[in-house]
């Protein structure tokens, strides 16, 4: 029987997908790809195929999973497997650089970016692109935050560059980008399924750069001053501009993407950056249920078990 066949490495991140599927009562299992064989003469399993691998993967062990789910997205597309967030999003999700060539592409503006390969480049690149400027160097293949940092001079970027805690990139590209000085402490991360925007959230990057919306990577009030409010981290808003939706839209549906959380700042002239798109996105259930939406299929995981499901129903019908 077909079914839906979730690709990807992280359990802890598969609940909240898990519970929306088992509610639709959709037959579905896991392709956890940190090890397998695969005879590519031999035709995969029926269904419908949902690759979440992450940018990240490699900062759980899993150091050549990006690499294997690009072998099995191969294998599955030659077999006319239906993939959602197949090769053209995985391609995406490991490099922030053809991410921008393709947001720019679809008339979306990015950060100013320098791509330097090389860790003895960085300091003299960072000079002569970012001179005096406060700077961030960020991992050309990202995830979650780990690994962004913001420079305010290039003496404390030399010194990080020069020291034991240096963290070479994955895949060995550096970018160096302008820092975006928002007017609040506010990111948007906008989230689409089926290729459709589904809500915006604002994060609140007071306390960093590590932004995963899902529960299982919440640090708890650690960072909290005793005697405040607590904040809420993250908070569903009304909308996006038109005019972005719409080219990110577009962007998605050329680049072959069909779920995906895009990030963005607007900055205190106005600008409006985008500088991360992550196709294996979480969904932060706390803003859901303020926001009225857990449950439903306005939440994220209850629609994607709804685009899913149509997917896996029109293969069936087809069948
Ligand atoms: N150019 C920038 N200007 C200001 N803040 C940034 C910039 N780039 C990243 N950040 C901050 O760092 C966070 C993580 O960076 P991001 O590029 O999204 O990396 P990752 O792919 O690891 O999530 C962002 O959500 C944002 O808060
Ligand atoms: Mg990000």
């Amino acid at each position: 029987m077909s079914r839906i066949h979730i690709l990807h490495e992280n359990a802890a991140w598969l609940p909240p997908l898990a519970q929306a599927f088992d509610h639709h009562r959709l037959p579905w299992t896991e392709w956890f790809l940190d090890a397998g064989t695969f005879d590519l003469a031999a035709p995969p399993p029926h269904g419908v195929f949902y690759n979440r691998m992450s940018a990240s993967s490699h900062t759980r062990g899993h150091r050549f999973s990006a690499e294997l789910t690009a072998a099995v997205l191969a294998w599955l597309t030659r077999w006319g497997r239906r993939v959602v967030n197949g090769p053209g999003a995985l391609d995406l999700e490991i490099s922030k650089t053809r991410q921008y060539a393709a947001l720019e592409s679809h008339g979306v503006a990015t950060p100013r970016t320098v791509l330097v390969a090389g860790r003895e480049h960085v300091v003299a690149a960072a000079l002569r692109h970012f001179a005096g400027q406060p700077v961030i160097l960020k991992p050309n293949r990202g995830g979650k935050g780990l690994g962004v940092q913001l420079f305010a001079s290039t003496d404390s970027l030399a010194a990080y560059l020069a020291s034991d805690t240096y963290e070479a990139p994955v895949d060995g590209l550096h970018l160096l980008q302008e820092y975006v000085r928002a007017p609040r402490p506010f990111i948007t991360r906008a989230e689409f399924v089926g290729g459709r925007y589904l809500y915006a959230v604002e994060v609140d990057t007071s306390d960093g750069f590590e932004l995963c919306p899902a529960d299982a990577c919440a640090i708890g009030d650690a960072n909290c001053p005793v005697g405040a409010a607590p904040r809420e981290k993250f908070t569903i808003i009304d909308g996006i501009p038109v005019a972005l939706r719409t080219r990110l839209e577009r962007f998605l549906a050329a680049a072959g993407v069909e779920v995906a959380g895009i990030e963005f700042i607007t900055d205190a002239a106005g600008r409006t950056l985008v500088y991360d798109v992550n196709t294996n996105t979480n969904y932060n259930p706390d803003a859901e249920a303020r926001a009225g939406r857990t449950g439903t299929a306005r939440s994220g995981p209850g629609a994607i078990a709804a685009f899913l499901g149509a997917e896996l129903h029109r293969l069936r019908a087809a069948a």
